[in-house]
């Protein structure tokens, strides 16, 4: 399915080890993936195997102790803030937690004017500058001329959620990892969180890169699925695969926690 697609992002080798002597251990060990231009990958564990580690690995926030990560086919280069900054133009994140994502002593226009700069736009005019930040704040339906005066901590979970995915609509990156992006809020802010994020996909054409416990929600959603356990990638491949004939024992674990899994989401219920 993938074979004409461009590669986007590359990890080879990846490891992390935390702590030094007999503490020492592994959060990630030996990660290897292969990730296309457009694609939906899921990677799913249990607590503690590794995934958010990966993650920030992935996304240059946390140095991987071996390894290397390829972006568009050249090896990363984090080097010197000059190169984070350019990477970050094209990878972005949305995390379990949507407070911790934000600067407390900005205000939310100040986080989206942020966003509008990184883009390389911080010299268009201001009144082009609002245009943007409204129409971003309406793709997520929040009123801007309601946050203007606001901090992220004086909005709601779901409103600091769809704040999230307003800076991604600004940024619109190459790549998008969601860290258990709809784990704080309600099944009906999920469903429409997920939407959100689908619709973004579709128009952008960005890879999404979804980090989940819910295998149900990585079925849903994803194209590719990768299985994580202590820190190592068991099991990948399409989500049907994956999912629909596991061949390892974990896998058919993390699956049987799941009650409905063959059963399609019904979004119009929730
Ligand atoms: N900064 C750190 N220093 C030391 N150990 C760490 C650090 N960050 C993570 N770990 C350890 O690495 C392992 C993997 O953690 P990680 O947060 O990546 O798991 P996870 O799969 O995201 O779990 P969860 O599903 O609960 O979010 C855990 O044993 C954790 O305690
Ligand atoms: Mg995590």
């Amino acid at each position: 399915m993938n074979e004409n697609k461009p590669i986007c992002l590359s990890a080879k080798g990846v490891t992390k080890i935390f702590g030094v002597g007999q503490h020492k251990m592994r959060a990630v060990d030996n990660v290897n993936m292969d990730l296309y231009v457009g694609e939906v990958v899921s990677i799913v564990g249990e607590s503690g195997s590794g995934k958010t580690t990966l993650a920030k690995i992935l996304l240059g926030l946390t140095k991987e102790t071996e390894g290397e990560i390829y972006f568009l086919g050249q090896k990363r280069d984090l080097r010197g803030g000059k190169r984070k900054k350019e990477y970050w133009k094209n990878i972005q994140a949305i995390f379990q937690d949507p407070f911790s994502s934000f600067n407390t002593f900005n205000k939310i226009d100040s986080v989206l004017l942020d966003c509008i700069k990184l883009r390389g736009d911080g010299g268009l005019p201001k009144e082009k500058k609002i245009e943007l930040m409204k129409e971003a704040c309406g793709f997520v339906n929040l009123k801007f001329e309601e946050l203007t005066n606001k901090y992220p901590f004086e909005l709601s979970g779901g409103q600091q959620q769809r704040l999230m995915i307003a800076r991604i609509f600004l940024l619109k990156p190459k790549i998008l990892v969601a860290d258990e992006p709809t784990s704080m809020i309600d099944a009906c802010s999920r469903a429409t969180i997920l939407d959100y994020l689908m619709q973004l996909r579709n128009e952008v054409g960005m890879t999404v890169i979804f980090i989940t416990h819910d295998i149900g929600l990585a079925y849903y959603v994803s194209d590719t699925v990768y299985i994580m356990e202590h820190g190592k990638i068991v099991e990948s491949g399409s989500a049907d695969r994956v999912i629909l004939h596991p061949q390892e024992a974990y896998t058919r674990r993390l699956i049987s926690d799941v009650p409905k899994i063959h059963e399609p989401w019904d979004l119009s219920t929730v």
